[in-house]
């Protein structure tokens, strides 16, 4: 290992992947992905329509020790390599957290080297740094079955949260949709295909909180729209399922471009100097086309440079986790062995309280 260099392990248990990957870190702070195992659990889950925790945690058990002895392997390593470990602390499943974590830990102990606890949305904000030069402050906008935010990131452990849902996450929405149209789960990539032979103007669905003063999402309002439409159609036509599906997705389209006009205007405000900012889509939610042309022309309009991971970075996996760990291990921001779980962790203490921690659940 040269001078400098660290090697961290990453573990991800927090929703319903089970993933392992190994990094590297230059002295340099320049980033290489040495191997990344992801255990989807989405076909053990389709039978509920939704993430049932007991049956996640359990997979994480019986699958977490192969993972990782996997993920070493796959980098042409051994334990013995390790600088570090790093394990989600939290947000998510508390089940699932608590088997990464004490997997994590426990190789940390035997071998006698650091531990980091991580944000599961810091790994999503640091992805970029991974994998290109992306210096700091930027704009995330993390968009998934669990979490709809922007971020305004600033460095290690400095994050302002500039706006999140005050309901439901946006992934969660198109899943709820795909649910009431019958078309399974997860519903994402099934309503961006029905759409795609839809006419997005056949109804007009509501843009929730279009025009208000944050940057704040809602989609309940708009499922509810959803369902009166679908109750209303009766017997479903493959036609009429195409047109709500695309009638929604250009509601959800339009409802992104009204936020993100705000959200580079209040990036602006707190960064005047930045010539050209990077906005970093994450979330398996990014991977819809639509939407992404969205990105593509408001960021072009607005001067910010677009930055979307390849997808399997973009949805939860552990490369980010462990980069995020690299992050924080080399400026000392190491972890005790006695960490917690935490199943709700905003990653911006300060913006939390605002909204209170009842109502927004994990999703903050
Ligand atoms: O990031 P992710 O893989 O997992 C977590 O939620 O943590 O995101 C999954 C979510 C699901 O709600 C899924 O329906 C949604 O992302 N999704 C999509 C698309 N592909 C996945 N939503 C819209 N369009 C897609 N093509
Ligand atoms: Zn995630």
């Amino acid at each position: 290992m040269a001078a400098g260099e660290t090697i961290i392990l990453g573990i991800e248990t927090s929703c319903d992947e089970t993933a392992a990957a190994l990094v590297r870190r230059n002295a340099q702070g320049k980033g290489t992905l040495l191997s990344n195992v992801v255990l989807s659990q989405i076909k053990d889950h389709a039978p509920y329509g939704g993430v049932v925790p007991e049956i996640a945690a359990r997979i994480h058990i019986t699958h977490l020790d192969r993972l990782v002895a996997q993920s070493v392997k796959d980098a042409g390593l051994t334990f013995d390599n390790l600088s570090a470990v790093a394990a989600t602390a939290g947000p998510g499943l508390l089940g699932g957290l608590l088997v990464g974590l004490t997997q994590g830990k426990a190789i940390a102990m035997a071998k006698n080297i650091p531990f980091l606890a991580i944000n599961h949305l810091e790994g999503h904000a640091l992805t970029p740094r991974l994998l290109d030069e992306c210096p700091f402050p930027y704009l995330l906008l993390l968009i998934s079955g669990g979490h709809t935010q922007f971020q305004l990131v600033e460095g290690i452990g400095r994050y302002k949260r500039l706006g999140t849902t005050i309901d439901d996450a946006l992934g969660e929405a198109f899943d709820k949709v795909a649910k009431l149209l019958g078309l399974g789960y997860p519903g994402g990539p099934r309503v961006e295909a029905y759409a795609r032979r839809g006419d997005m103007k056949r109804f007009d669905f509501p843009r929730p909180l279009k025009g208000r003063p944050d940057c704040n999402f809602s989609f309940s309002g708009l499922k509810t729209a959803v369902r009166e439409t679908v109750q209303d159609l009766g017997a479903l036509r493959e036609q009429d399922v195409a047109d709500v599906c695309a009638s929604f997705e250009h509601a959800v389209a339009e409802t992104l471009a009204d936020r993100l006009a705000r959200v580079f205007g209040i990036f602006r405000e707190i960064h005047p100097t930045v010539a050209v900012p990077a906005l970093i889509v994450a979330g398996g939610v990014a991977a819809n086309q639509s939407l992404r042309g969205v990105f593509e022309r408001m960021s072009a309009k607005h001067g910010f440079k677009l930055h979307v991971p390849p997808f399997n970075l973009c949805t939860d996996n552990a490369a980010m986790i462990a980069w995020a760990g690299a992050e924080r291990l080399a400026l000392g921001l190491v972890d005790d062995v006695g960490f917690a779980a935490r199943p709700r962790w905003p990653l911006d203490s300060v913006s939390a309280p605002v909204y209170g921690y009842g109502r927004l659940g994990t999703k903050v």
